[in-house]
């Protein structure tokens, strides 16, 4: 995707300075900052503090932490301890326990000598797996959007949550990408991003990279998108995913929910876009999944620029009161029009599921 004309992913490998280069996301969207990562604590913090993000993202750093690790130390029980420390740094998007799986399995047996370049390799080939999974979601939601396109004759309205976009992937986004190639095809789009109460991913990230791809947006707020609803100018909601169970069922940023049933009584289609690497085949029961808390201070202040165009942090709760911070909530399958994948869009179930994935 491009800022200011300019190509780019959301991590990639330097071969010259041998560093990981990612975009810092807690920068955005008031300045663009391309930060090195050069060993794994610098990958666990950036998924920690959330300079990467969105579980995708979060899955290719934790590969390239893997690479940054055998660059420190090439000797098996610091790569193991450096894959378990990687694994703890955010509990809910399943992407970062698949993507570490996917390498150490990959590492088994392995000459010393090869580590490094074996584990390159596979770090590589999972970024660029998602970025061909997510066209492809894009491809595929390309054809809801269609339709609904061929029915009203008129600009279509999508409601988005929090970031599952470019910026959440390695390339083109989930939740973003049917709507990228419907705007490359011409058809008329407007995004309702709700801006994401605490962090702001929607209006710092989503609302940013909309706006850079020339995508008419709008940012409201989390409680707008109901009255939108009743109103008849929501023709679709389309979120990401952080793990979808192999029941269907989704957990997301959190008011995913609240949104899922506002959809549900105003009959407007609900989908959820995600590549495979989010499912969780083996958890059954949603109430099993770990869902981050964060801290508080993430709502009672507020950052931005002030009249000096100076970026600053404010307080803007009651000193005594206390706050609460969950990151994510789950959306039960039955409010879930579809989920769209990277191969095709399926009802948000385990026989939905299963009929794509064998
Ligand atoms: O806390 P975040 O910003 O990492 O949460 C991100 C989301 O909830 C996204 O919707 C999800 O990771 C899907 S990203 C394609």
């Amino acid at each position: 995707m491009k800022i200011e004309g300019k190509e780019y992913r959301t991590i990639w490998f330097d071969e010259k300075n041998q560093v990981v280069k990612i975009i810092d996301q807690t920068k955005l969207p008031h300045q663009f900052i391309i930060k090195d990562l050069k060993t794994v604590k610098d990958a666990i913090n950036a998924i920690k503090v959330m300079e990467v993000r969105g579980a995708p993202l979060i899955g290719g750093t934790a590969a390239y932490g893997i690479v940054l690790a055998i660059m420190e130390k090439n000797d098996l029980s610091f790569i193991k301890k450096s894959s378990e420390d990687l694994a703890q740094s955010r509990p809910t998007a399943i992407n970062l326990k698949w993507a570490i799986d996917r390498m150490m399995k990959k590492l088994s047996g392995v000459n010393n000598n090869e580590l490094l370049k074996v584990a390159l390799d596979e770090a590589k080939a999972i970024c660029d797996e998602d970025v061909k999974f997510c066209e492809n979601i894009g491809l595929n939601g390309l054809k809801i959007i269609e339709e609904i396109y061929k029915k009203k004759k008129d600009k279509v309205n999508i409601l988005t949550h929090c970031n599952a976009g470019w910026l959440a992937t390695i390339n083109w986004g989930t939740a973003t990408s049917p709507i990228y190639h419907a705007h490359k095809k011409g058809i008329p789009v407007n995004v309702w991003v709700d801006e994401t109460r605490p962090r702001n991913q929607g209006a710092n990230l989503t609302s940013y990279e909309l706006n850079e791809e020339k995508i008419p947006n709008t940012i409201i707020a989390d409680n707008t998108g109901g009255i939108l609803m009743q109103r008849g100018e929501v023709d679709m909601c389309i979120v990401g995913t952080d793990r979808t169970l192999s029941t269907g069922d989704v957990c997301n940023k959190i008011g995913t929910y609240l949104k899922a049933l506002a959809a549900h009584d105003n009959n407007v289609p609900f989908y959820v876009a995600l590549p495979s690497s989010t499912i969780d085949w083996d958890i059954k029961d949603f109430k099993d999944i770990p869902i981050e808390e964060r801290n508080s201070e993430e709502l009672s202040h507020v950052e931005g620029l002030d009249k000096n165009n100076k970026v600053t942090k404010v307080l803007i709760y009651p000193k005594k009161s206390k706050a609460m911070n969950l990151a994510f909530d789950v959306t039960p399958a039955k409010y879930v029009t579809g989920l769209i994948t990277e191969k095709g869009v399926c009802e948000a179930s385990s026989e939905g599921l299963k009929s794509l994935f064998k």
